[in-house]
């Protein structure tokens, strides 16, 4: 049986209240919190809260150790479709993060495998981040771990499916502009987490996070994989949790 815990939400407003209520709290908790927090349309009112509620407590992001979870290959910084343009965006700017704690992947690598072992090696250094906030992909995908992907993978490229790639089309002009590769923290290094939260919202998640949540922890399903750890929470509004009994 699963041990993950659910909470569901009227709607995204509140269920967006509430997460970026509990980072708060643990960042409030311990100051030098290793955190990786996801990009996507999810997160947008959450980050929103966050860096408003955080200003309010004047609460510090100095110490605070943060993971880039995934990236596209191909994208600069400085490209508006990169994920650390957005995490830029909607984080960075607003919050005092000091840029040595901040660890993200550089898209433009000429040496992925260079790129994947600095990044693992730095993860490994924190022996499992405290905090893991994700979203999910309509094909149950976590961070850019793609069904099909092993529960022992690890930081590497993959090639991203069709589905995500038509998914994420609708942030780009046109769908050939969405990059057909990315970097992701692996499905290893997501489970080493101590504590993981997923949120979803939207009717398009439902299927996905009840397979998630009652199916069998399978490759085909990489958000599966998150039954097989002691401390998950899904934040959910109603129209995610929609195929729930
Ligand atoms: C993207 C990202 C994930 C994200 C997911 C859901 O492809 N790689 O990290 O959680 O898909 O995105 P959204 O919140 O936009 O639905």
């Amino acid at each position: 049986m699963s041990k993950i815990k659910v909470k569901i939400f009227n709607d995204y407003k509140l269920m967006s209240k509430t997460v970026a209520n509990e980072i708060i709290k643990r960042i409030s908790k311990k100051p030098e919190i290793s955190i990786s927090l996801p990009t996507g349309s999810t997160p947008i009112e959450t980050y929103k809260i966050l860096v408003k509620e955080s200003k309010k407590l004047k609460l510090s992001f100095s110490k605070v150790k943060f993971f880039q979870l995934d990236e596209y290959l191909g994208l600069s910084k400085e490209n508006s479709m990169s994920y650390y343009y957005f995490l830029n965006y909607y984080l960075f700017k607003h919050l005092n993060f000091d840029e040595k704690n901040i660890c993200v992947f550089n898209g433009l690598t000429r040496n992925l495998e260079v790129e994947c072992l600095f990044y693992e090696e730095e993860l490994k250094k924190t022996n499992g981040l405290d905090l893991i906030l994700l979203g999910i992909g309509n094909n149950g995908h976590i961070a850019f771990n793609e069904p099909g992907t092993p529960i022992k993978a690890g930081t590497r490229v993959i090639n991203l499916s069709l589905q995500t790639i038509n998914a994420n089309s609708r942030f780009f002009k046109n769908i050939h502009d969405v990059p057909k590769y990315a970097l992701t923290m692996g499905i290893a290094e997501i489970l080493e987490a101590k504590e993981i939260f997923l949120f979803a919202n939207g009717e398009n998640k439902a299927q996905a996070v009840s397979n998630a949540l009652y199916g069998a922890v399978t490759k085909n399903l990489p958000a599966s994989y998150l039954k097989n750890h002691p401390h998950v929470t899904f934040f959910l509004d109603k129209k995610a949790a929609s195929y729930l009994n």
